[in-house]
Order: C-alpha cells, then structure tokens, then sequence
C-alpha cells in the first residue's frame, strides 16, 4: 500500500552545493567502486548526497543488490527517496564508506559534524572496511581548527561540566550550536546538545582526551584513522 505522500519523494538538498561539478565528479568515481551485494556506508552532507544519486542511478540501472547503513536521518529519507535499500549494523557490517569532512589536515586527520551527525558517522567509520572521504580545496587545512571548530555531542546535563573540561584542555572558544527552525540549542538525532570547540593545538591525544570526559558522546575529530581522501578538484 502506498502513503500517497510527496514529502520523500520532493525532498531536495536544502542549501546551495558549493563546487558542484568537481563533488559530481567523485562522486561518480564513487559510483563505479560499487560492486553487486555490497553494504554501503553513507556519509552525510552535500558530498555525500551527490554521491549516493549516482550510487542510486547505477542500483537502479543495473538492477544491483546494494544495501546501505545511513549515518543521519538526513542520508535516511535520501536513501529512501532514492530508491537505495536500507540495513543496520544488527544486521550488516559495512564494506566500505564514503563521507564528506569539514577540514582535513596534511596528516589526513578530519573534523567533521557540521551537520550535526559525527556520532555515528565516526560508528559507520570504525566499523567499516576502508572509507572515502570526499573533500575539495576549500577543505584543505595546513591545520585543524583554521576554520571549523570541533563539534562535540554532549548529554545536555553534562554540559557545565563538559565546558570545564573542554577549557582545562585548552577549547579556547565555545558555543553551544543554536537550532534553525527550532527555538532553543540544536538537539542531536541521539537527544543529545553541541558546543563547538576551538583549540589553538590539536594535538595527537586531543580526540582520546575529549572522549574520555564523562558526559561526551563524541567529537568530530578524527586522528589518524585509515582513511582515502578523494579530491573534487574546483577546476
Ligand atoms: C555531517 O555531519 C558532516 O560531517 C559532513 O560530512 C561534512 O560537514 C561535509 O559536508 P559537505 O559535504 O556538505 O561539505
């Protein structure tokens, strides 16, 4: 039986995609690693959309058994507009990944989450075989932190004591993400809130040092995890 609704069906990317051409192209490179039974999983973001249209297009036209494990609700209700079959980490473990960053750094380290979904995009990340991460130059950072801060998901009523942490590990600047359309701080997929975290130095134990305060959930930053970092050139 059918809802007889157009909300999944009319869903459309909600922004303007920046580098259009050069993310249509890895993202078609993206479309050709995809082989017959393989468990995808699905970054989230503008990259990412791109990507999974030309995933979609070759499920649909080559009548492929693809399945993906979404990392957001966003991806979720794509994957379902898009035709592309759904599973979960109960049932599946990825064979790989694609994902978009938000900076990456000559050591390939990341920060992600400006979309608020880094928890299980950094899940998807660990539990999957190799990942591709889709960036272009506006992305390349001769350091973390030039121009995104770190997004950290906090339980909300951990959030002062967090803060005290964060600061007595050098966050400089802190704002806790205020929601669009929401009155009020964003609230994540998982219930949780965000504070947004600049540090002068991201050192190698940053990542480890932020998930061991009681009250975080995770961060969006990614130190030296295996990862292949495809470039949409701007030309
Ligand atoms: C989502 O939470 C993010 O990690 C995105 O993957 C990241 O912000 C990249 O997004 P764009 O592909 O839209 O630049």
């Amino acid at each position: 039986m059918d809802w007889n609704s157009s909300l999944i069906k009319n869903l459309e990317w909600s922004d303007k995609i920046i580098n259009l051409a050069g993310k249509q192209k890895v993202a078609d490179e993206i479309a050709a690693k995809v082989k017959d039974g393989d468990i995808l999983g699905v970054g989230s973001g503008s990259t990412s959309y791109l990507a999974l249209i030309a995933i979609a297009n070759r499920i649909r036209e080559e009548k492929l058994n693809v399945k993906a494990i979404p990392t957001s609700l966003e991806i979720s209700m794509f994957c379902s507009k898009l035709g592309v079959p759904l599973t979960t980490l109960y049932e599946n473990k990825p064979d790989w990944l694609f994902d978009g960053a938000d900076e990456v750094d000559p050591n390939n380290s990341l920060i992600k989450g400006r979309g608020g979904a880094m928890f299980k995009e950094k899940l998807l990340i660990a539990s999957s075989e190799v990942s591709y991460i889709i960036v272009d130059d506006s992305k390349m950072v001769p350091k973390l932190c030039t121009n995104f801060p770190i997004p950290v998901e906090v339980f909300p009523q951990a959030l002062l004591y967090v803060e005290r942490e964060l600061r007595a590990l050098g966050a400089d600047s802190l704002a806790l993400r205020p929601a669009k359309g929401k009155d009020g701080p964003v609230i994540t997929e998982n219930g949780n809130i965000i504070l947004d975290c600049m540090f002068d130095e991201v050192g190698h134990s940053l990542e480890r040092d932020i998930k061991s305060i009681t009250g975080v959930i995770e961060s969006g930053l990614f130190i030296g995890y295996n990862l292949h970092i495809l470039m949409a050139s701007n030309t």
